[in-house]
Parts: structure tokens; sequence; C-alpha cells
């Protein structure tokens, strides 16, 4: 059987922590006086902290100088990490240690590829950090997603070609990252907001085994 290179997201694809990163933002939001609805947090998925705290304070139409920048930051995080700290395996999303064991029995390499500087913490909470050939995450990379970066940092660790690398993602900055990378690129969400993927599953619970066999064959 051919090896391929299976690359995970990890924010609002193996667990949902997206819900976490819009109470934390949001919270700072409102804290700046700025409104900040669930559209707007749309845009954030995918996108690094710094990027999404400039996005934000855009809204508001708000500058502020370095230090309170950083400051603000560092607090978003904090904030979030309460979130994260409460989190274990019950949160990992329908289906994924399914798909994840299923690729294992076909000995196909598997990679974390995620924005996230906090992947690692999130992994080691719900138990899955061993279940990734390769992690690679906010820390590894210079340019965030929808540059491919990551993606191709994880092929490279995973001695795989990109073409040969199928990408699981949320976000419209991830998918744009994959397609760039020429890679299979599969949405899990809405097809109305993912659309330029080449698959689109709401969740795991839709992706037959058949569909895995399929990938790893083609
Ligand atoms: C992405 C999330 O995975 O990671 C974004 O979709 C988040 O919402 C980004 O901003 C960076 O995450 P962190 O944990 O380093 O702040
Ligand atoms: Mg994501």
């Amino acid at each position: 059987m051919s090896k391929k290179g299976f690359i995970f997201d990890l924010d609002g694809v193996i667990v949902d922590t997206a819900k976490y990163h819009f109470l934390a933002w949001r919270k700072l939001a409102n804290s700046l006086d700025i409104d900040f609805s669930e559209t707007q947090n749309e845009q954030l998925k995918g996108v690094s902290r710094v990027r999404s705290l400039e996005k934000i304070l855009s809204w508001g139409d708000i500058t502020i100088s370095e230090d309170k920048f950083m400051e603000l930051m560092a607090k978003k995080n904090d904030d979030y990490l309460t979130h994260i700290n409460t989190m274990d395996e019950n949160e990992i999303l329908a289906d994924v240690p399914k798909v994840l064991e299923h690729l294992k029995e076909q000995k196909q390499p598997i990679a974390l590829g995620s924005a996230s500087k906090n992947a690692r913490t999130i992994l080691k909470k719900v138990g899955l950090y061993k279940s990734f050939d390769t992690i690679v995450d906010g820390n590894d990379v210079s340019k965030a997603k929808p540059d491919p970066e990551v993606f191709l940092i994880a092929a490279k660790q995973l001695n795989t070609n990109p073409e040969d690398c199928i990408v699981f993602e949320d976000s419209v900055a991830g998918i744009q990252a994959a397609n760039t990378a020429n890679m299979i690129s599969i949405g899990i969400g809405e097809e109305s907001i993912l659309g330029e993927a080449d698959y689109v599953f709401k969740d795991f619970t839709q992706i037959s085994s058949e569909f895995i066999t399929e990938l790893i064959t083609n």
C-alpha cells in the first residue's frame, strides 16, 4: 500500500477549541468596547494570535502602543488557557480517534499542522500527543496560514511530497494554505464557508473508511 502524508489542523478539527478562542477574544474585545460577533470570529479561524488582535483592533478602529499590544495578547492567552486547563479526552471531536487509528493501522504517516502555540499543551490535555509522527505548530513557523509554510514543513518532516499529502482543515485560511501547497484539502465544516476545499464534510462521522482507503490508494 502506498504511503501518503495525513496532516491535521488542531483547533476546530481535532478539538472544538474555536469556542474557547471565541470566548477569550470576545472578553478582550468587549473590555476595549469593541463588539465581537461569531461572524467576525469566523474570520479569525486559522489566523495567528498576532494577526487576530490586529484585526480586532482594526474593527474597533483602535491604535495602541506595542507594549499594550503585547499585554493584550498575553491577557487573551491567559484567559484562553483557563478554558484549556479544563479539557480532557471527552473534548476530542467525534470519530477523530477512529480515523487516526485507521490511518495508523494502514501505516500512514500522520502530522499535526497548527497555527497555535498552545498545540502541544492541548494535545497532552486530551491524550493525543503520541498519536502524531510529527507536530508542527505556531512555534515552528514564521509565516501564518494562508501561507503554506506549516504544511510544507509537516510534509518534509513526514518525508512525503506535498502532492501526496492530505490536509484536514476547518478554516478558510487553512484550506487556502493546503491548496497553495498542492495538497489535497479536506474541509471540516460548512460547504458554504469551505467551498474552496477539494472535499467538504460536516465532521469526521461523515467520512467513511472507504473514503480514507481511496485517499491512500489514489
Ligand atoms: C489557530 C486558531 O489554530 O491558532 C486561531 O484557529 C488561533 O483562532 C491560532 O488564533 C493561534 O492560536 P494560539 O493558541 O497560539 O493563540
Ligand atoms: Mg482550525
